[in-house]
């Protein structure tokens, strides 16, 4: 029985200290991770999800568990039930949780857009940002707690929030979050910003403006990299680790179309070689499903994620439908 149990835990240590993604890309001095979004407690039900997971990557997000229709529906009906189970889950397999999403335009609850009142609308922005940050405390590795507020030139995507609050509703949130948390590290997250363009620049100006006026509220700056051309991502990751007072940067959502070995290949070295550039997040585990088709909708919903639609067909993960890594996966690991 002794033998049997030090054989278990030796099977247990070296599954810990496996040979997966994770495990080569957080061995490189100053990187923390590599995980994958659209993991809802539904997905961790999918075996061949599950074992990815365990075997491969050091963190996970969710796709629908953490969004503002799900946890309150109704203004402080707060319902946990999935981001509980999300997060006992995550921290007893000992993974990183990036929690998405605290404020965003989209996947809203219809109660939110009808506030027409500046003073509600923020009251409601620290009733939802600290209730959920302070619930969570010390179990979230960071948040992403505004998402997707610019447009493609640069300017404020209109929203309920930037139409009351101008930019103000950012600084807002990221107070609340960080007096709930002071551990976590908090994000901004956008798309688009694959390279040095107007979004990117525009980017960097927020935040360092942001950071200078209230004290380096902002910890990090997440992009998406959800793709079809890699070739500047190097460069625009070394862009906006020159914001003003952040300590991190992030690759959030990595997907790039046809899963080309060479361009994986080349948005993990780009992190590697970025000092700020603490982990990378895919958009999703496998090609098994969308998350275009995937993402719950809330009744005033005018527009679900427009970038997803753009990935409603053709090949983004690292593995496919049937759960098999793809050559990009074993490109990935041979330089890692
Ligand atoms: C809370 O969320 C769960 C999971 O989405 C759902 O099954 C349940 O009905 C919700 N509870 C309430 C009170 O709405
Ligand atoms: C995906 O491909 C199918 C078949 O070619 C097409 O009918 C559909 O419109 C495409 N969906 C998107 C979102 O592009």
């Amino acid at each position: 029985m002794k033998g049997f149990l030090s054989l278990m835990t030796f099977a247990l240590l070296s599954v810990a200290q496996g040979h997966g993604l994770h495990d080569k890309f957080s061995a490189h001095e100053g990187k923390l991770y590599f995980g994958s979004g659209s993991i809802d407690p539904v997905d961790l039900k999918k075996i061949g999800i599950l074992e990815i997971v365990k075997k491969e990557l050091g963190q996970i997000s969710p796709v629908n568990a953490m969004v503002w229709g799900t946890i309150e529906p109704v203004r402080l009906g707060f319902n946990f039930t999935e981001s509980d189970t999300l997060v006992e889950w995550a921290v007893a397999s000992g993974k990183l949780i990036r929690g998405r999403t605290l404020v965003w335009h989209s996947q809203l609850p219809r109660w939110v857009h009808t506030i027409d009142q500046q003073a509600e609308l923020i009251d409601v922005i620290e009733q939802h940002c600290f209730t959920i940050a302070d619930r969570y405390k010390g179990k979230i590795f960071s948040w992403d707690v505004v998402s997707e507020a610019m447009n493609e030139d640069g300017s404020l995507r209109p929203s309920i929030f930037s139409r009351m609050l101008g930019d103000g509703f950012i600084r807002h949130a990221f107070w609340h979050a960080r007096r709930a948390d002071p551990g976590a590290k908090l994000y901004i997250t956008d798309y688009n910003m694959d390279a040095v363009n107007l979004k990117t620049k525009a980017m960097v100006s927020l935040v360092s403006k942001i950071n200078a006026e209230y004290g380096n509220i902002i910890d990090g700056i997440g992009t998406a990299t959800v793709t079809g051309s890699v070739d500047d991502v190097p460069k625009a990751l070394e862009y906006l680790s020159t914001a003003i007072g952040i300590k991190e940067v992030a690759i959030t959502e990595l997907a790039v179309k046809d899963v080309r070995p060479e361009d994986y290949v080349k948005v993990v070295q780009a992190c590697l070689d970025t000092p700020l550039c603490v982990g990378i997040t895919t958009a999703d585990v496998a090609d098994d499903w969308r998350r275009s088709s995937n993402l719950r909708a809330f009744d005033s919903e005018p527009a679900l994620e427009e970038q997803a639609l753009d990935r409603a067909n053709g090949s983004w993960s690292l593995w496919d439908s049937k759960y098999r890594p793809r050559p990009a996966y074993h490109a990935i690991v041979d330089i890692l």
